[in-house]
């Protein structure tokens, strides 16, 4: 009888041990899966260093598969509340697609030109001409000491979002 017992409280213990093993095994694996793939996590962030940039010619980025403006500002450039401030320098950081219907406007002239309904935006980005309905959208980003890192919502993105919003 208590050999009996004996053996069934092993059985049943040995089996609850095969369950637990196999359950932790299939969660690991489930989360193998479920994770984004590290080139996937690396591609969501993109970096850029702001001292690279010449006063005046704005250069185009690539986040997410989506065109980055980012000009620095040079001194016959009006200031924005949506001015990104770098040390002594101030920064246009704008999403690369026409607030209409998408086309990626192209600098002329101190403007970003929309070749597809002749929507215009300021050095700020606002828009000044045309269709579009709102100026052209803020990518969330990261100052950290002289490079912006596209993909985090740093205090610098809050507080131009939020002048964007009022
Ligand atoms: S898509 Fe730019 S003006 Fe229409």
């Amino acid at each position: 009888m208590s050999n009996n017992t004996n053996r069934r409280d092993f059985i049943g213990y040995s089996f609850a041990a095969v369950a637990a093993v196999g359950g932790a095994a299939s969660l690991y694996g489930m989360k193998q899966v479920w994770d984004p793939l590290p080139s996937v996590l690396a591609g969501g962030f993109t970096t850029i260093d702001l001292t690279a940039l010449k006063a005046g010619e704005p250069e185009t980025f690539t986040w997410r598969g989506k065109p980055i403006f980012v000009l620095k500002k040079s001194s016959d450039m009006d200031d924005s509340t949506r001015d990104l401030i770098v040390g002594s320098d101030r920064y246009t950081v704008a999403i690369g697609l026409c607030t209409h219907l998408g086309c990626i406007p192209a600098w002329k002239k101190g403007t970003w030109k929309c070749a597809c309904h002749g929507g215009e935006f300021d050095a700020s980005g606002h828009q000044t001409f045309g269709p579009p309905p709102r100026p052209l959208d803020l990518p969330p980003f990261e100052v950290k000491e002289n490079t912006i890192v596209l993909g985090n919502e740093g205090p610098e993105y809050q507080k131009i979002a939020q002048t964007l919003k009022a």
